[in-house]
């Protein structure tokens, strides 16, 4: 018991402090998901031990504790909450409860609204005079912020129209738009090196402003989602929705996006297309209110001590999600490096389902303080990329056990070495390592490097177990029988994969150099090395002041290359590559001249049917060589159709398009003419 009121304790007291920093300093600490988590926490617990309920408990009490900087005045009706759902269920389930309280079965009219993330307030009118403006505070008392609300433009001070009450209250929400809000931080920025973490900090700082004239400058915004009458005034105003149109009439601002729905369906639909829009809105949005209309039924419904019954905010997921910590593994790349990945508990982010997040390197982890068992905040960085955002450390459970990053290769226990420049740890074994070995080899003939077609990471693996490749070199000296030994690898195949290895030889200089893996060396900086030295030997015998100094290749760059070739092994490859096996390039220039002489070379090239001289393996190889580009499908951007014998759907589609058709006799006889230019 002792553990649980400890732990309930913990709850309230972090909870509290949040709750502080974001009503009364107007500062967010902790994300909304960590927020609505650790609440939910404390209500399960709260809910098992009803005895440790205190009245002063977060799930006892509406709003937030008061600041001092305003006067206090006592709200003529509590400012409640709403309930809140995050799914269609607990919308439903609302409406089949609001439906048995009043005991009617059939339709009933409700108001969909959008739900604005600003600040609630309540403003008084007598004879349509503005009297007074507070904020919702605790839920009972507000903060006396009629000075600053003065100062909104939106508001009118004076109600215009006919049938004004003698004493009104409007309830809505003080926002600000997000162009207004970048522009402000930018502005705040630069004079006071601070700035504020959203448009709704941003709004309720500027509310509570305690000189009303920086209010005046904010251009904060208000929009009117209730009224209420004190008097029986306006009788015959029975509807929410007839009210908002007289507040609209008064010149109250109401935002336009009202819709009324009988049906489930409309609700959904009103929610979807929110949902779907949200991002595009000139304001932040956080879900939508649906409300009973009639208020009759309203005051029917009553009240919960913490919200309306006849009210319920739908909210759209926020992009995070929280989750449990399995396991932390640490993966070798192709070049060595260590990288950390997190395992946990699947969670549903954005349409995707999503269990693993990399850590990037040691210092996350550090900075994440990271044990197994953690619950942790997922969300999809840029909407895409899953990353593990924080750790919920209050609530970490005593079985928890710290990450820590491992001293030995996973794979082959080499001791790990820390590169401090580019902050990476890595494991130098290099082809000894077989993760290493595996990454590379399929990266030495992958389709921007040296290319065989059909050989994919599943027959590297296999021909690694069974001993049948160890290097680069091995490849070259494969037989049709040792890749039928193979799993799903039949004659035909294998003599393809063969051919191609054999085809590879033809190379560039620029695809030997990005082949080779060093790291750093992507597509772009082999171009530039291979453009900077006419020959091989000069590139494996520079120094690195020299490999610097080519545009493009900085400090690490240079040292890693000049690392890679200081290694008798790789020099010992390289050459055995060269003079035994036979792989050759053009001089780069005269190459690229040569294939822009060719008629293939750029042409958007789609295959189809059976060939007699080709497979089509053989033929996608030949005609990449001459410069071509391979589609698989037909479009109007078609430069030529070739096509064999049987050939499918693509003749005729090419042939409506009026795309350029090319039969095999033409075809070797265009091979033929362009291969000896
Ligand atoms: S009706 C009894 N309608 O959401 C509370 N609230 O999470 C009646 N909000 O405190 C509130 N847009 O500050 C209502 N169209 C809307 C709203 C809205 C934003 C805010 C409001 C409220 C909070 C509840």
């Amino acid at each position: 018991m002792t553990s649980i009121k400890n732990k309930i304790d913990k709850l309230r007291k972090n909870i509290l402090k949040y709750q502080y920093f974001y009503h009364t300093l107007d500062q967010s600490i902790v994300s909304d998901a960590e927020y609505d988590y650790l609440l939910h926490q404390l209500y399960n617990l709260e809910s098992k031990n009803k005895e440790l309920i205190t009245l002063d408990s977060p799930t006892q009490k509406v709003g937030a504790n008061l600041s001092n900087k305003f006067k206090k005045i006592k709200h003529f009706s509590p400012m409640l909450s709403l309930e809140n759902t995050f799914d269609i269920n607990g919308y439903l389930t609302f409406e089949k409860r609001i439906k048995k309280l009043i005991n009617i079965e059939r339709t009933m009219s409700l108001c969909c609204e959008l739900k604005i993330d600003g600040i609630a307030i309540s403003i008084i009118y007598e004879e349509g005079i503005l009297v007074r403006a507070a904020t919702r505070g605790d839920g009972f008392k507000g903060e006396n912020v009629t000075a600053n609300v003065r100062m909104i433009e939106s508001i009118p001070l004076k109600l215009e129209g006919t049938d004004i009450p003698k004493r009104l209250e409007i309830r809505g929400e003080v926002f600000m738009l997000k162009s207004d809000f970048i522009k402000l931080n930018q502005k705040y920025n630069m004079n006071q090196n601070k700035s504020f973490s959203n448009p709704r900090n941003a709004a309720a700082g500027s509310l509570r402003h305690i000189n009303p004239k920086i209010t005046a400058k904010r251009k904060l915004r208000f929009s009117c989602y209730g009224c209420y009458f004190f008097a029986e005034d306006n009788q015959e105003l029975t509807t929410h929705y007839k009210r908002l149109m007289k507040c609209l009439s008064w010149g109250l601002p109401v935002n336009k996006e009202i819709v009324l729905s009988s049906s489930y369906i409309e609700v959904i639909e009103f929610y979807k297309k929110f949902e779907k829009k949200r991002k595009s809105l000139e304001f932040d949005i956080d879900g939508i209110v649906i409300k009973v209309n009639s208020i009759e039924l309203q005051n029917k419904l009553g009240f919960n001590t913490k919200s309306p019954r006849w009210a319920i905010a739908f909210k759209f997921f926020s992009a995070e999600r929280i989750t449990t910590l399995n396991d932390v593994k640490f993966q070798v790349g192709r070049t060595g490096s260590i990288t950390p990945v997190a395992y946990f508990d699947p969670v549903y982010i954005s349409g995707v389902m999503i269990s693993k997040a990399s850590l990037h390197n040691k210092s996350e982890i550090e900075r994440l303080n990271l044990h197994v068992n953690d619950s942790v905040i997922i969300c999809r960085s840029g909407d895409v990329i899953p990353k593990l955002l924080s750790v919920i450390q209050i609530t970490r459970c005593n079985n928890a056990k710290k990450i820590i990053f491992p001293k030995f290769c996973p794979v082959c226990n080499t001791k790990l070495l820390e590169n401090a420049e580019e902050k990476i740890i890595r494991c130098h074994a290099g082809l000894t390592c077989d993760a290493q070995k595996k990454k590379s080899l399929y990266h030495f003939f992958s389709k921007k490097s040296l290319y065989v077609i059909g050989l994919g990471p599943k027959i590297i693996n296999e021909l690694i177990q069974k001993g049948l490749v160890k290097n680069p070199i091995d490849f070259f000296y494969l037989k049709n029988f040792d890749l039928t030994k193979l799993q799903n690898v039949g004659n035909k195949k294998s003599i393809n994969i063969i051919n191609s290895i054999h085809e590879c030889k033809k190379t560039t200089f620029k695809r030997f150099i990005y082949a080779l893996g060093i790291p750093g060396v992507g597509e772009t900086v082999s171009e530039k090395i291979a453009n900077y030295f006419t020959k091989l030997d000069e590139l494996m015998n520079a120094d690195i002041l020299k490999l610097n100094y080519i545009e493009g290749v900085g400090k690490i760059i240079s040292n890693n290359i000049f690392n890679y070739f200081s290694i008798i092994s790789n020099r010992d490859m390289v050459n055995e590559l060269i003079i035994k096996v036979g792989i050759f390039w053009k001089d780069q220039d005269q190459y690229e001249f040569d294939m822009k002489k060719t008629y293939f070379f750029h042409k958007k090239i789609v295959l189809t049917g059976v060939f007699n001289s080709f497979s089509r393996m053989e033929l996608k190889r030949i005609l990449i060589n001459l410069g071509a580009k391979i589609l698989n499908n037909i479009s109007q951007k078609t430069d030529c159709l070739i096509y064999g014998k049987n050939f499918g759907s693509k003749f005729f589609k090419a042939k409506n398009l009026n795309i350029k058709m090319i039969n095999e006799e033409e075809l070797k006889s265009l091979i033929l003419l362009n291969s000896t230019k």
